[in-house]
């Protein structure tokens, strides 16, 4: 019988980062990125966080040294294998790990001071019921910060976007839009008091690929994908081929802080 729930695409996200759990380790790090995400939080040195989706934990030992203690979350036991490593790095002792379904947090409701995702929303199955859940185990008054690639508003461009990804990164879900993330912060009963969209040509399409281990096949799918994306689709998403002849394409980011009302 075909399984027809999100179960498949979780797994395949557990595979997908399993196997790439130490080269991401290494990949991730860029201190400057996370500490932007820092001093958003503003924390003041007393606070209970929590990082979902947190990998080899970059964020939650990049939060450490300014908070009072960092629990940090991933579905994929491999990743949490590797922050003893960044600990150490970092020289940080104040985290804790947890394996945890961003869906289903094992937490009790108004735990945490502050709930912090980076780049990992994207491959929740369900992103509502993620926000949901952050937001359920966030303090009243507390915050939750999310960063992570962003989608287009229009369905269509956005499904060309996500099919674009998926060929590159078997683990994608989807890229949520501006308007998808202000929905699911209010629907959470949270209140968006900032939000920062950055958006850049990727200075390399080989490199982008290269990072992902993607297949010479699916390279080949993508190159054809934006040499032949409708002329329609470019007015919502930034692709084509340049003056030097090298196809291009543009990915955006969102950072989103809400304050649980
Ligand atoms: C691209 S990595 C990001 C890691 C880290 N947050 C960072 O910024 O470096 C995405 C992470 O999301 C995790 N993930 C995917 N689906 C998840 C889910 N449903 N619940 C919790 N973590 C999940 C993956 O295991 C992976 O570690």
């Amino acid at each position: 019988m075909e399984d027809t729930s999100a179960a498949p695409r979780q797994l395949a996200s557990i595979d997908y980062f399993g196997k790439r759990a130490g080269r991401y380790r290494e990949s991730h790090g860029n201190l400057e990125a996370l500490e932007q995400l820092v001093r958003m939080a503003a924390p003041r040195g007393d606070e209970v966080v929590l990082d979902v989706g947190t990998g080899p934990g970059h964020l939650a030992c990049a939060f450490a040294p300014h908070v009072g203690r960092v629990v940090a979350s991933d579905v994929t036991m491999l990743m949490l294998r590797e922050i003893p490593v960044v600990m150490r790095d970092r020289d940080v002792a104040n985290v804790w790990r947890v394996a945890a379904d961003a869906q289903a947090l094992p937490f009790v409701d108004e735990q945490f001071d502050i709930v912090t995702s980076r780049l990992a929303a994207a491959h929740f199955p369900d992103h509502p019921g993620a926000v949901r859940e952050m937001a359920r185990v966030c303090r009243t008054g507390g915050i939750v910060l999310v960063a992570d690639s962003m989608g287009p508003e229009d369905p269509e461009a956005r499904a060309y976007v996500d099919d674009l990804e998926w060929l590159r990164d078997s683990s994608h879900g989807s890229n949520h839009s501006f308007n998808e993330w202000n929905d699911a912060y209010r629907a959470a009963g949270l209140e968006v008091s900032e939000v920062y969209v950055t958006s850049g040509r990727l200075s390399s399409m080989e490199n982008w690929m290269d990072r992902a281990d993607t297949p010479p096949e699916n390279r080949e799918r993508i190159y054809d994908l934006i040499e032949n994306a409708p002329e329609t689709l470019k007015r919502h998403v930034d692709i084509g081929r340049d003056g030097d002849g090298r196809l291009f394409f543009t990915t955006s980011q969102i950072r989103i802080l809400g304050r649980k009302r």
